[in-house]
């Protein structure tokens, strides 16, 4: 990718004096493209208004453009239409959205749930609170040794199984799961399957038509939009079966003193006003991401990470979690000998190097591993091999020192 992409992000071009950052936590969040930080400001200076609600022309005009830009992230992610997006805050509320206002009336006490052993905390924790209150069966799909799902034995895992809850991409191991395969023998064992596309949406393209999930889910924070936007996507076979479950303004048909009735798909599950000048800033990011495409994006994101793979596998300290980089998207967890986490990600801080420590909201994946946490380094479209070379050399130089005291 060419050095030109990273001068699209403010945050690399800051003062000449100023030592410029070797960001390495995209996983964590995406850094932004000028475009989309001007989309921001250009909402309140050119277009702010609410919507759906003012018959005045700015507010028309707003409602448009907000429209539009749900019909550009159906596009994006090959949705069969626009009435399938949910705008959210996120990854996290888009799954409590699912587990409330879908799951809460599908499944009764006894059902069976399964999840994966490297689910993120915002598709688990939502699960346990369910289960507890419709007194549901949480079951886990074990990860081998290399971090990938186990898939034989597939068909016996899903029995008695109504609802499968899994990541596409897991944000410790980077193992992409063979989702499109899993989906379809769930189908066949008429398994609903809910997918958490976190960290599968930045680098590779989707497809709704082909992936056939019942829900899809991601925030756009980390595909270089703004914080404080999700989206869910919902088949429409299931548009009948999701029931409102927060009240108020802006997803209502009529209301009187004791009765309401509600809007239609998508507007009956955004109550309240959304965050407009953050979804109308997604527009740039989406652009952004479909000029350089998402093909070159997914090529350039697994180079570097084979790259950075082959380099960490050098340094006889260092133990790498999770998969070979073929099965692996954009990042890389690793522990080194007897260095705390923490402390490690302390001194590459000194070196301007900004990665991830702790156990990066999945706490039975890494009580699983036997590890308390990893460090974790994670690329994106604005990281270079110069980037890894810098992260790489100084990991060295930390790892000299400590072996000398
Ligand atoms: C796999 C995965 N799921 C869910 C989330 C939660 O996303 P958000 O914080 O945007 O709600 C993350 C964030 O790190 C993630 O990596």
């Amino acid at each position: 990718m060419p050095r030109k992409i990273k001068n699209d992000f403010p945050i690399f071009r800051q003062a000449k004096t100023f030592k410029p950052w070797v960001y390495l936590d995209s996983a964590a969040t995406s850094q932004k493209p000028k475009a989309v930080i001007e989309a921001e400001k250009d909402w309140y200076e050119k277009y702010n208004a609410n919507i759906h609600r003012g018959i005045y022309h700015l507010s028309e005009q707003a409602t448009e453009l907000i429209e539009g830009v749900r019909q550009r992230v159906a596009d994006f992610i090959g949705a069969e239409s626009k009435r399938s997006i949910i705008f959210t805050s996120g990854t996290t509320d888009g799954i409590n959205l699912v587990a409330q206002s879908w799951a809460r009336h599908y499944l009764k006490q006894g059902d069976v749930v399964l999840l994966t052993e490297m689910e993120h905390h915002a598709n688990l924790v939502p699960w346990q609170r369910l289960a507890e209150e419709l007194k549901l069966e949480l079951r886990f799909w074990p990860i081998d040794k290399q971090g990938r799902l186990e898939l034989e034995g597939m068909d016996q895992l899903f029995r008695e199984v109504k609802l499968l809850a899994i990541t596409q991409v897991s944000n410790v191991l980077g193992t992409v799961n063979p989702l499109q395969k899993i989906i379809k023998a769930a189908h066949r064992k008429r398994i609903r399957v809910v997918v958490d596309g976190a960290q599968s949406v930045p680098h590779f393209a989707v497809n709704m038509k082909r992936l056939k999930a019942d829900f899809f889910v991601f925030s756009a924070h980390k595909m270089l939009g703004p914080t404080g936007v999700g989206v869910v996507y919902i088949n429409p076979e299931l548009f009948s079966k999701v029931r409102e479950y927060r009240l108020g303004g802006g997803m209502i048909r009529e209301v009187s003193k004791k009765k309401a009735s509600f809007a239609d798909l998508p507007w009956r599950l955004e109550a309240g006003t959304l965050p407009l000048a953050q979804i109308f800033a997604l527009r740039e990011a989406i652009g952004y991401l479909e000029k350089v495409g998402m093909v070159r994006i997914m090529r350039h994101d697994q180079l570097l990470t084979k790259y950075a793979y082959q380099k960490l596998m050098q340094i006889k300290e260092v133990q790498i979690v999770g998969p070979a980089p073929k099965q692996r998207s954009g990042l890389i967890s690793f522990v080194v000998d007897d260095i705390h986490p923490h402390d490690l990600a302390t001194w590459l801080d000194q070196y301007h190097i900004c990665v991830r420590a702790g156990h990066h909201c999945a706490m039975p994946l890494h009580q699983k591993l036997k590890l308390p946490a990893t460090v974790r380094a994670s690329f994106y479209i604005y990281n270079d091999k110069r980037d890894i070379d810098i992260f790489i050399r100084a990991l060295r130089q930390i790892i000299n020192k400590w072996r000398k005291q």
